[in-house]
């Protein structure tokens, strides 16, 4: 099974980096911490699996750079904006958990959690510029667009109504932008031949990613997914797993679906979504196109010399597959 120590052998080739890409993100959160007036807490959110800015200094090494620490900043910018997309993602979708401990919109409220997320995307962004390279802030404030762009195209819609292919572009735009960003940067500053493939990379891996994030939400336990299961379905969400179910369950089953938006689901509503994502097959037809994904991003990495960072890249992508974290 892929787990976390799975990711701590993947990451080996990094893990100097990875420490700075920590130490950093944290003092960015004690900068924060030191102009809200509410009793101190840890870290929010402490922890994470790390993968953008593991995956922007997987990214440098493959793209054949000489000096890996020069990117430690540039990965932590990566993960500052991917926690900027969480703060504001848990106030969207009324998370209270977020990597098993109170989300920020808790520990503070919605109001200040929005503003933590607006503060770390600015100071990510101040830690991009600081490559002096246009571009590459271009890359970043793009994905933070995209972001931005899809879950507004969502907003108001009643769930069910999406086609697939409008969830494979929700998943494009909010998670694999910033993944392609991650993964190309280190390649637009070295002038690298291998940018496109990187971002190509990136993109497809970030897809087969955010689709596995829906497929766990429906059947992961509270413990591997550090909050309850099916926070899509009473948030009514329309992801690719939850439309596979709804177009072939009979109106009943449907009902009681639809009944579930908005309510606290039982310990007998989650087996109930549970077994009928299995049964329907919803779930691997999900995974089926996860795995696509996967076979695409692969694909993006022929023309990469072979290194131990390719390596780790390709371990990457069997991991965002087979995890369950
Ligand atoms: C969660 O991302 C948000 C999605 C894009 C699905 P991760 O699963 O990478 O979150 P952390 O950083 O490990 O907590
Ligand atoms: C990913 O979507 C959100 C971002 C890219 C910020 P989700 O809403 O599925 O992420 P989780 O499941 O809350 O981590
Ligand atoms: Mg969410
Ligand atoms: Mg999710």
């Amino acid at each position: 099974m892929a787990t976390l120590n799975t990711l701590k052998r993947i990451y080996e080739p990094i893990q100097p980096q990875l420490l700075e890409v920590r130490a950093l993100v944290d003092s960015i959160w004690r900068d924060a911490l030191k102009l809200v007036r509410v009793p101190s807490v840890d870290i929010p959110g402490a922890g994470g699996k790390l993968l953008r800015p593991a995956l922007c200094l997987l990214s440098a090494g493959a793209a054949g750079a000489a000096n890996l620490p020069h990117f430690s900043r540039l990965a932590a910018a990566y993960e500052g904006l991917h926690l900027a997309s969480l703060a504001h993602d848990d106030v969207i979708d009324h998370a209270m958990l977020r990597r098993g401990n109170n989300s920020l919109n808790v520990l503070w409220n919605n109001h200040a959690a929005v503003l933590g997320g607006d503060y770390l995307v600015a100071r990510s962004v101040e830690m991009i510029a600081e490559y002096d390279c246009c571009a590459v802030v271009a890359k970043a404030v793009r994905s933070v667009r995209r972001m931005a762009e899809c879950e507004l195209f969502f907003f108001g819609r009643p769930p069910g109504e999406a086609a697939p292919e409008e969830c494979l572009q929700l998943a494009e735009g909010k998670t694999a932008s910033l993944f392609a960003a991650a993964c190309s940067a280190p390649a637009t500053i070295l002038a690298s031949s291998h940018e496109s493939a990187l971002w190509q990379f990136g993109n497809s891996l970030g897809v087969a990613f955010q689709i596995v994030d829906d497929i766990l939400d429906l059947t992961g336990t509270a413990d591997e997914l550090g909050k309850p299961s099916c926070g899509d379905i009473s948030e009514g969400k329309s992801t690719l797993p939850v439309l596979y179910m709804r177009k072939v369950i009979s109106q009943t089953d449907k009902t009681r679906l639809d009944a579930l938006q908005g309510a606290t689901l039982s310990a007998d509503d989650r087996q109930w979504v549970l077994d009928m994502v299995i049964q329907t097959g919803a779930a691997s037809r999900a995974r089926a196109v996860a795995k696509s994904y996967a076979d695409q991003a692969q694909a993006s990495l022929a023309s990469i010399p072979k290194s131990p960072y390719h390596a780790a890249l390709q371990s990457l992508m069997g991991f965002v597959l087979e995890r369950h974290t």
